[in-house]
């Protein structure tokens, strides 16, 4: 039996919605203010192109050359020991995992959307006071947009990748780059756009230590959606001789002009009012309706044009999350497509649940160990540690376990003399990068 597949356009919409997501709207300008901006942005940058574009590449050739789910794909790939290698597929779980708080969060951006309909907050203060007391004690509504969140997102998957998820992404892709490019060439006529520019791409290398180093190869993985599975579904659904090379190279591209053009935009409306670039992740939820209060009506219209390109940009990575583990189960255990989407709907939605009881007041002293919250443990654990191992696992499959002779028929071809620089990078730098990450993060060095 097999399955409807994306449409090159689909596909190529599809991995960018996958990639662009709350990650580039909502993390990447916090964490750059958090490192203080220019010189975390160039890290940011030369780690994309150099370890980023070449794993995307590997996990795409991985996903075309097995048209399984991860766990197949590894397993049909792998010359000899596959029963080992199929291991490797695991890493689909780790979007299952990023889901049980992503849900929430998008929760968050549908309460936000609705309350920007009414009225902002008129100063920082008060703003921190609303964003804090749907935190820390407002179950209801927060459970509430979180069941919304998981309804949606179920719908979607349930539908499938032509009918659901192609779909999905052909009309809100485009929707999300006009508002966000709408919204940026606003904050290009106004006078502080030129102080964002210089705080976003003037280095200043005092504010980099190897903590910025490691957040910055662990936000590539996570921003272009490496090591979970994600691109390498929706690759097993791309049609015999599409070009990997290029896919993956707009991929990166949008997703990361998306993160500067929104970084821009936010640093401008927060120099222009007052705001605070270092403010953390309260950045979008605190400081930016605080900002847009100050603008008057045109405020309250980009509030609410903001959180919906948020809610859309989350939407599009939510089902690219879950997909795969979706997939695993109607590949290896056939299951309908319903029963698998309703079944991981559930984990996450369940599991979410103790996710927001974690931040509750009431409740998070029983959900906290070593000072982390379940909700940021999850956080923790599968960004900053399966992701940099799914990179791993990937890098040395198709760099030492993969014949070469087998990756370098679809890829020669398609990357001509820059093959040799590729594999190279997927060899020695990706690996070695990763390594010191975990190293790093396991308190070895650093
Ligand atoms: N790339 C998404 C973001 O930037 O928010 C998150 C994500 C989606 C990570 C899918 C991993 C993934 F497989």
């Amino acid at each position: 039996m097999k399955v409807a597949r994306f449409s090159r356009i689909g596909f190529i919409l599809a991995a960018s919605g996958s990639a662009i997501g709350l990650g580039n709207i909502w993390k990447f300008p916090y964490i750059t203010g958090k490192f203080g901006g220019g010189a975390f942005v160039l890290m940011y940058l030369v780690t994309v192109v150099l370890i980023g574009l070449s794993i995307m590449i590997a996990e795409m050739l991985i996903g075309y050359l097995g048209r399984a789910d991860t766990v197949t794909s590894f397993e049909k790939l792998a010359p000899k020991n596959k029963q080992f290698w199929k291991y490797g597929g695991f890493q689909a779980l780790a979007g299952l995992l990023v889901m049980i708080y992503y849900s929430v969060v998008i929760g968050w951006i549908f309460n936000y959307i609705v309350t920007s309909l009414s009225g902002l907050p008129s100063s920082v203060d008060e703003a921190k006071t609303i964003f804090s007391t749907m935190l820390h004690s407002d179950f209801k509504t927060q459970l509430f947009y979180h069941t919304v969140s998981f309804a949606l997102i179920t719908f979607v998957v349930a539908r499938g990748i032509k009918g659901g998820i192609e779909k999905l992404n052909l009309v809100l892709m485009p929707m999300l780059f006009i508002i966000i490019g709408g919204m940026f060439l606003y904050a290009t006529t106004l006078d502080s756009f030129h102080q964002a520019v210089e705080f976003m791409f003037k280095p200043d290398f005092s504010k980099i230590d190897s903590t910025a180093f490691v957040t910055a190869v662990g936000h590539a993985f996570f921003t272009l959606s490496l090591g979970m599975g994600a691109i390498m579904t929706y690759s097993a659904s791309l049609e015999k001789g599409q070009n990997l090379v290029t896919s993956s190279i707009v991929v990166v591209i949008a997703d990361t002009a998306i993160a500067l053009l929104a970084g821009l935009m936010l640093f401008t409306f927060l120099y222009e009012y007052g705001g605070e670039p270092s403010s953390g992740p309260g950045l979008v939820f605190i400081s930016l309706p605080a900002v847009f209060y100050q603008m008057g009506i045109l405020g309250n219209v980009f509030a609410v044009m903001f959180f919906i390109s948020l809610a859309f940009a989350g939407l599009t990575s939510a089902v690219s999350l879950v997909e795969p583990m979706i997939q695993y189960f109607i590949d290896r255990f056939s299951w309908s497509r319903i029963k698998a989407s309703v079944l991981m709907g559930l984990f996450f939605y369940l599991v979410g649940i103790v996710a927001i009881l974690s931040q509750l007041d009431s409740f998070s002293s029983y959900l906290t160990w070593e000072n982390k919250n379940f909700f940021d443990w999850v956080d923790f654990f599968t960004a900053t540690f399966m992701l940099p191992v799914g990179g791993l696992i990937m890098s040395i499959f198709v760099g030492y376990i993969m014949p070469k002779s087998q990756v370098e028929k679809v890829l020669r071809p398609q990357l001509g003399r820059a093959f040799d620089t590729w594999y190279f990078s997927l060899r020695y730098i990706a690996p070695i990068s990763l390594v010191i990450v975990m190293l790093n993060l396991a308190g070895v060095i650093g």
